[in-house]
């Protein structure tokens, strides 16, 4: 994990929120290949989430809600961590389902009694701060679905079964942020309401399940091996949860959960309902049966995924007898999916290297370097972010009309006439995925 953090702010994946004041505990920003990587990994999320089925619609929801909202869908009650403080010298706060015994896990002095704390930011609209004016940054986007639901019945075509996906940030006041960007304070959820009949929802859940592991495995590359899936015992259970399995990594701290899939049953359309007396009812247009819908819920954040595929992909071997970092990105979401590197600075170089680079970006994510020193170092930098193909333009071009491709992975060399490079590139990361 240490060297997965040295990496991401040596080579400007992550930084520390506000870092010149010394920080925000449980917040970052994102640097250039950060925003890359995130961005990757968001339309890959909806590209198969959304747009290659026909039976998902997309919202944006606001990410402030009223009180209201988190009364009715129990939150403000419910979404609760158990809190202990350290009465002794370092006055720690701990939840108090990480440690164990009694004594503070940093100087072991004695914890109070455990008390419970709601995670969700309060905040005000308007000038005036009283409790007419409460109300909260969203902990999950999924109410917006909700509370928007006879909005989206209404004004689309959409047929049960059909969901309702969103992405967008979300805010938790995490009594211990942690494990880099395993556990922060602000993120960016991706969810995905599906309104299935509500017999049928043992049989989605099990649909869920695998479809979010397959998308895990084939489309983001993750190792097969370090993914499994853990239901959670009855007991336990979120508030609104029939079922729910958790998909989880083996990270460098013990299995943790990458992505919940949770059964909501129609907890929330009914609470809504109850609340607002607006009916939240579907009416089947074939059979004439009214009923609320059931809900399975794949949920997952971005900074989850980006740390999984971070320390997934991270490695260090030897080429040609010197050590390297590599990060062994899958091609469809490495920040550069393309480096086009000239051997020199000549221009009788940079010129076709600047021709091919035009005639590839647009289709790839490309970076043209041609500034880091030799080219086995510029290799090296392009390794360590995890860019699966250089292309090298070299004295030979200039007879040959022909470029090097460099693959990442195997160090292999091969030359390809420029006419063909576009087109080998895009065979080779669609191969991928
Ligand atoms: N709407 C359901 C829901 O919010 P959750 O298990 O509390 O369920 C869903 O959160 C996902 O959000 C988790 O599986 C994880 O990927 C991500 N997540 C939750 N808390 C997070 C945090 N503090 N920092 C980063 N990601 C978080």
């Amino acid at each position: 994990m240490e060297k997965v953090v040295a990496l991401t702010k040596r080579r400007g994946f992550i930084y520390p929120s506000s870092e010149i004041y010394g920080g925000l505990s449980g917040f970052y920003d994102f640097g250039p290949y950060g925003v890359a990587l995130k961005r990757a990994i968001r339309d890959l999320w909806w590209r198969h989430m959304v747009e290659l089925r026909g039976d998902v619609v997309g919202l944006e929801s606001t990410q402030i809600m009223p009180s209201e909202v988190w009364a009715a869908s129990g939150h403000l009650t419910n979404f609760v961590d158990p809190l202990r403080q350290c009465l002794g010298e370092c006055k720690k706060r701990w939840r108090a389902d990480h440690v164990k015994g009694d004594k503070c896990p940093e100087c072991g002095g004695p914890l109070d009694e455990a008390r419970m704390f709601n995670l969700m930011f309060k905040t005000h609209v308007g000038p005036v701060e009283d409790s007419s004016s409460e109300v909260y940054l969203r902990p999950e986007t999924a109410q917006g679905m909700f509370v928007d639901f006879k909005n989206v019945l209404n004004s689309s075509r959409v047929r049960v079964p059909f969901g309702i996906a969103q992405q967008g940030k979300a805010f938790r006041n995490e009594i211990t942020p942690g494990n880099f960007v395993f556990r922060v304070r602000e993120f960016e959820l991706m969810e995905m309401e599906f309104f299935v009949k509500p017999d049928s929802d043992d049989e989605w859940f099990d649909y869920w399940r695998k479809e979010r592991m397959r998308w895990y495995t084939d489309v983001l590359g993750i190792k097969p091996d370090r993914l499994r899936m853990y239901d959670h015992p009855k007991v336990g259970l979120s508030h609104y949860s029939k079922q729910t399995t958790d998909i989880e990594y083996e990270f460098p701290f013990g299995w943790g959960e990458l992505e919940g899939v949770a059964d909501r049953t129609d907890f929330d359309l009914r609470v809504h309902q109850e609340k607002s007396k607006v009916d939240l009812s579907y009416l089947d247009p074939e059979t004439n049966e009214r009923y609320l819908p059931w809900v399975i819920e794949p949920a997952v954040s971005v900074e989850r995924i980006f740390i999984t595929l971070l320390l997934d992909a991270y490695d260090e071997d030897v080429v040609n007898n010197e050590p390297r970092v590599v990060l062994h990105l899958h091609p469809n979401v490495a920040p550069v999916q393309v480096a086009v590197v000239p051997l020199s600075k000549k221009p009788e170089l940079t010129g076709p290297a600047q021709e091919v680079m035009k005639s590839l970006r647009g289709e790839f994510r490309v970076e043209y370097d041609q500034t880091g020193g030799n080219i086995g170092r510029r290799y090296r930098r392009q390794d360590e972010i995890g860019t699966p193909f250089c292309v090298t333009i070299d004295f030979e071009t200039l007879n040959d009309e022909a470029v090097t491709i460099r693959q990442r992975d195997s160090t292999l060399q091969e030359r390809v006439p420029i006419a063909e490079v576009h087109a080998q590139l895009a065979l080779r990361v669609s191969e991928h995925g």
